[in-house]
């Protein structure tokens, strides 16, 4: 066998005689290179003087340079083959793998240099806007395999480098472990097996009880010998799930991994967090993946990471892919469709998920990392904060106009206004003083409270007066400087700050210590961690940070801003305490969501269930946190935008998510408040929050009129509450997301709008909220996909073919249908959920073109942790068919509370009844009523902890 310097020899002799016949004209490329430098040269001398115009005018130049070319020489035309071989010329545009992914300009020379294809192209299209000029050819060689052993749960695979890769320091002998980790899940990690590589320290469930190739649901194919690829299959159709054959190249070099794969069709969703419209363009779009303190923002990297995706088939069967790395990476989706993964370290660790629905996507990728947590019940309430409240006197306020209001109310927030000095775990005594008598009162009242905590902890308080600094400096929890010798100090709000490592072992303890001794002072129910990218108002420290190899990999994502890690957090090379912020950046907001959970269940005795909200998330923080998308504007775009985030997270496994409602940045105004509190009643957490300078924005602070919209959104929110509630247990136990895109419920309709929809979205299976996301706007299309639909606020039901209809928009108006065949729970509102959870039941059935319908109620006290793995809840199934509803419980294990059915609302009724019975006693007409198709029975007082049975005769 060649050593790998004979093979570089061959290799190198190999380009050459191939750049012989890739090249049609020396002289020609020359004069093309030559226009190429002097652009670049132009480029680069004035970047970041005149940002987007100079881009504009390099791009000008660039085709200046071509036409120019094309007027001196008619061979050489604009998209004409420059490296024609047929391994180059052969592959079309949209197919084509970008070989020179890093910023600057590549030359042709440099580009041949690294074995690819040169041909620069201008296309006119817009999906061609991104197509590289420097591209594999498809005979790439990368890596050929070398052994492959097999065994009956899967294989161990062991590849070589046959061509350098153009990146510093490739490894040679790459090892690949594919597991067939269940029938629906595969697995396949590609790793150093002579080196060990950092690997994300993030619990999931691998499964110890792999399945054998014949019992699952996926066929994989991996070449004995020659060139590699893997592609996998879905036995029952053939489709392609993952497959890098034609995809971009495996490239494994200590600082730049890469790997392409087909996509089954141009839907695919997902790889956040990012401000993007739901279904994720495939015109060339390049998303980076690194955590950042970043206003949503299009093109941008954000607060979170999640490299996860789902994928519609040509038959709407989906899969999903997930890559379990945490480095800063890119994403780049192609029209192929094909999309490429590039990371900056750690190893490729793959799953596929096989569906083959949508929900079982989620459901499955969920099994992995982790089901979401169970809020308690208080979280589904309506929760307010500003930034500035003008003190203690101003919140108080607040309270009370809401209070006077009667708007439904459950959590009050501090911002960092509550601090002293913006110190964490402090109160200022002065500005807050009698915070604990607010909390107190709130309590009172069924109220819950919580405040934010920010990472950073100021060290320059006079020694012995800020346990939060001296305690961590004593159980030495501090990130440290990239030489180890101190804490890394950077600056945030309180000024110069050292941040905790969440990944010390002491670190926990550290956390619940400081939590502890403020809780004990101020009783709160929940915490709001913010700013845990982590940021940092200075790039990468005080200090600066040193030039080294993280600092400055040979490969950086697109992310804000200039390309640099550093950028408004640590720096990359700092120390953690199981490895560097290099590899570990992306996890700190899920590291400090896991020791604030942690804290938080402790502090309330082990027994009463919280929440956490936390800013930046990674793969598995919904076990442990809900997140709130960020600081929007107070702008119609914004209001839009949150709905595919809201739908996103869903798909993250973080189902309790929600925007700033009414905007945070800027001042909001009556049209868009009113709107967006109509579309944050459908938000699965509900907060309404802004910042300081601007108009007051809570409910209550509306003109009468307004105030009534808005009483009525929320009192429609609470009324929906039992639902909700039951959709949040199915994702704690089965990890159904709560809120869901149509194509959940309708894989198929025409011209498959429901893969494109993404203003209109589903809570569960039943409910379809249409809302408004832009000014003046009375009249509006929405689509009815195939199937009965009631509205809710008339009960007339449509039969819909599957086609857009016109709603009418009034201000006070929300649009809600519900989807024939769901029996809904419901409970009348009150101003908590305290009181409202005291209420009797409503089972609202909605029947379908056969007359029957389904649905579940879930209840528990709403708060108590081991609700569920006690046994101690009620699950109730209600099923309706021939005109009998029954209701039959399931789980009968919380008795302490009584639950009573109040009233039934049965709709799509044909024939009017001539009799009702409940459990054989006949209801006298006078206690219910039949209007449009609606029979109504009131004032009921049934057992719902007994089976019941509610008929109805013609
Ligand atoms: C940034 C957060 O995103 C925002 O919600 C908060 O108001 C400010 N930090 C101040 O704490």
């Amino acid at each position: 066998m060649a050593s790998f310097k004979d093979r570089e020899l061959l290799l190198s002799e190999k380009s050459q005689s191939e750049s012989r016949i890739v090249t049609r004209s020396y002289q020609q490329r020359r004069r093309f290179s030559f226009l190429t430098t002097i652009c670049t040269i132009c480029f680069a001398a004035s970047l970041g003087a005149f940002g987007i115009f100079v881009s504009m005018t390099f791009y000008d130049c660039m085709v200046e340079g071509n036409l120019e070319t094309n007027a001196t020489d008619t061979d050489f035309e604009a998209g004409d083959v420059v490296s024609n071989s047929p391994q180059c010329s052969s592959i079309p545009h949209t197919n084509r793998q970008d070989c020179w992914p890093q910023s600057g300009v590549v030359t042709q020379h440099k580009c041949e240099q690294k074995g690819c294809c040169w041909n620069p192209f201008y296309g006119n299209s817009p999906m061609l806007g991104g197509v590289p000029f420097c591209f594999y050819p498809s005979d790439y060689q990368g890596y050929t395999v070398t052994s492959v052993q097999k065994s009956d749960t899967g294989m161990k695979v062991m590849l070589r480098l046959q061509q350098p890769s153009g990146w510093p320091n490739d490894v040679q002998n790459v090892a690949l472990d594919v597991t067939f980790d269940t029938a629906q899940r595969l697995s396949f990690k590609f790793f150093d097996p002579n080196n060990a590589r950092y690997e994300v320290p993030v619990k999931v469930s691998r499964s110890t009880n792999h399945v054998t190739a014949a019992n699952t649901e996926y066929n994989v194919d991996i070449p004995s010998q020659g060139r590699f690829y893997i592609t996998v299959t879905r036995k029952s159709s053939g489709q392609v799930l993952f497959s890098t054959q034609g995809a971009s190249p495996l490239v494994f070099a200590d600082q730049f991994i890469q790997l392409g794969t087909q996509l089954s069709t141009k839907y695919i969703y997902g790889l956040g967090e990012h401000r993007a419209a739901f279904l994720v363009s495939t015109n060339w779009t390049k998303l980076a993946f690194w955590s950042r303190d970043q206003p949503p923002s299009r093109h941008s990297n954000l607060y979170g990471v999640h490299p996860f995706y789902l994928n519609i088939e040509e038959d709407h069967n989906a899969h999903g892919v997930f890559l379990l790395n945490s480095n800063a990476m890119e994403v780049e989706v192609q029209p192929a469709p094909a999309l490429t993964y590039r990371t900056t370290g750690g190893v490729l660790d793959f799953f596929v998920f096989t569906g083959p629905t949508p929900d079982n996507v989620v459901q499955q990728y969920t099994e992995l990392i982790g089901r979401p947590f169970m809020p308690p019940y208080w979280a589904l309430g309506f929760h307010l904060c500003r930034w500035k409240y003008g003190g203690i006197d101003g919140m108080k306020k607040v309270i009370k106009r809401m209070r006077d209001a009667k708007m439904p109310f459950d959590t009050q927030w501090n911002d960092i206004d509550y601090m002293r000095k913006h110190l964490d775990w402090t109160y200022d005594t002065k500005t807050f003083n009698g915070l604990p008598d607010v909390v107190a009162d709130l309590h009172q009242h069924g109220q819950h409270y919580i405040m934010i905590i920010d990472p950073g902890i100021s060290n320059v308080q006079p020694s012995g007066s800020y346990p939060a600094y001296d305690d961590g400096l004593k159980m030495d929890i501090f990130i440290k400087k990239p030489d180890g010798s101190a804490p890394i100090i950077g600056t945030v709000w309180p000024g110069t700050t050292a941040f905790p490592d969440f990944f010390h072992p002491n670190s926990s303890a550290y956390w619940l210590q400081q939590a502890k001794a403020y809780h004990d002072m101020v009783p709160f129910d929940g915490i709001w961690i913010d700013m845990n990218e982590p940021s940092n108002f200075v790039a990468g420290s005080e200090s600066g940070c040193p030039d080294n190899t993280l600092e400055n990999p040979p490969f950086v994502p697109p992310v804000l801003l200039g390309g640099k890690l550093k950028d408004k957090t640590l720096c990359a090379s700092a120390k953690q305490h199981i490895s560097s912020h290099y590899n570990l950046h992306s996890l700190y907001g899920h590291s400090e969501a896991i020791a604030t959970k942690s804290a938080l269940d402790i502090i309330k005795g082990g027994n009463t269930r919280s929440i956490v909200i936390s800013r930046s998330t990674y793969p598995s923080t919904g076990v442990h946190s809900g997140h709130w998308l960020g600081d929007n504007n107070a702008q119609w775009t914004d209001s839009y935008y949150s709905i595919p985030g809201i739908l996103n997270f869903n798909l993250f496994g973080i189902p309790l998510v929600g925007a700033d409602i009414c905007g945070f940045n800027g001042n909001t105004n009556t049209e868009l408040c009113t709107r967006w509190m109509q579309l944050g009643a459908f938000y699965p957490f509900m907060r309404n929050h802004n910042t300081f300078g601007t108009v007051d924005q809570d409910p209550a602070a509306f003109d009468q009129a307004t105030q009534k919209i808005m009483r009525d959104a929320l009192n429609l929110r609470y009324t929906l509450l039992p639902y909700l509630y039951t959709l949040f247990y199915r994702s704690h136990v089965d990890g159904l997301p709560v809120v869901r895109p149509l194509f959940f419920q309708y894989p198929v309709s025409d011209y498959n709008v429901t893969y494109m929809t993404d203003v209109q979205f589903m809570w569960g299976s039943a409910l379809l909220i249409t809302p408004t996301t832009s000014q003046n706007t009375y009249k509006g299309m929405g689509y009815l996909p195939k199937d009965r639909w009631y509205d809710w606020f008339n009960h007339s039901y449509i039969d819909s073919p599957g086609h857009y209809i016109t709603f009418d928009l009034p201000m006070e108006h929300i649009n809600l249908q519900v989807r024939g065949g769901s029996i809904i729970p419901l409970q009348s509102p009150n101003v908590t959920t305290t009181l409202a959870r005291k209420n009797n039941f409503i089972i609202y059935a909605a029947l379908d073109v056969s007359g029957s319908a389904s649905g579940e109620l879930y209840w528990d006290d709403g708060e108590s942790m081991d609700s569920i793995s006690s046994g101690s809840y009620n699950l109730l199934s209600f099923k309706l068919s021939k005109r009998v509803l029954t209701s039959s419980l399931v789980m009968g294990g919380y008795q302490s509370e009584p639950m009573i059915l109040g009233q039934l609302y049965i709709l799509g009724v044909e024939i009017g009844p001539t009799s009702v019975t409940a459990n054989g006693k006949i209801i006298p007409p006078v206690d219910y009523t039949y209007i449009n198709k609606m029979l109504v029975v009131h004032n009921l007082s049934e057992n719902l902890l007994q089976p019941l049975q509610i008929s109805w005769l013609v």
